[in-house]
């Protein structure tokens, strides 16, 4: 019975270091990950490592940079004009990154009511890693009509390096 009430202050605790320690971190890029956790979908935020370096590379040298890693099958998806598409429950088709070029989209998941849900905006990038035997049902997706969806699945076997903060990241940084 007290745990119920002394489980929130822990959360809230947590949430406000973890704030302050995203908004100092200019090195890192933090992301979205719908994930599965004991068969369910949830979001944590993830912080990519490792981070941001000096790029050498034609065209951006001297630049911040941090690779995404090993990629494999990037996919286009172009969601008709008009109304909202609703992708209904499913489960990330692969373990990938998702960028969302224009439009927006709204993540709902339903075995998870204290998880709200995401909104995705154009110029986002997320990770959903809910494959198929890490979540019994997946997640929901609605799509704003006309929304562009670029999926890139990572390579084989790879998942990039992280820290991981529960829930979804502060709306600021992303
Ligand atoms: C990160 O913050 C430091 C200290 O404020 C600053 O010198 C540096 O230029 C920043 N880096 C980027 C990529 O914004
Ligand atoms: C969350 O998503 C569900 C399913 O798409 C939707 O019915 C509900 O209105 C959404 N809630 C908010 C606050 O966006
Ligand atoms: C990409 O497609 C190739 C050829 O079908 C397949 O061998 C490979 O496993 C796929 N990669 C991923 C990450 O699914």
């Amino acid at each position: 019975m007290n745990l119920l009430f002394i489980i929130p202050f822990l959360i809230s605790g947590i949430a406000a270091d973890t704030n302050h320690h995203i908004t100092t971190d200019n090195t890192t890029l933090w992301v979205n990950a719908i994930v599965g956790k004991n068969g369910v979908s949830t979001a944590e935020c993830w912080g990519i490592q490792p981070g941001f370096v000096v790029s050498t590379q034609p065209g951006t040298v001297g630049n911040q940079i941090l690779q995404l890693g090993s990629l494999s099958n990037g996919s286009y998806t172009v969601f008709p004009q008009g109304p909202n598409v609703d992708a209904g429950l499913h489960n990330a088709p692969n373990p990938q990154w998702v960028a969302l070029l224009s439009g927006e989209g709204n993540v709902n998941f339903p075995q998870s009511p204290a998880t709200p849900n995401l909104t995705i905006n154009a110029g986002d990038l997320l990770i959903a890693v809910d494959t198929v035997g890490t979540s019994t049902i997946g997640h929901r997706t609605v799509w704003n009509g006309g929304s562009v969806v670029l999926q890139m699945p990572f390579g084989v076997g790879f998942v990039p390096d992280h820290k991981t903060i529960e829930g979804a990241c502060p709306k600021t940084h992303h």
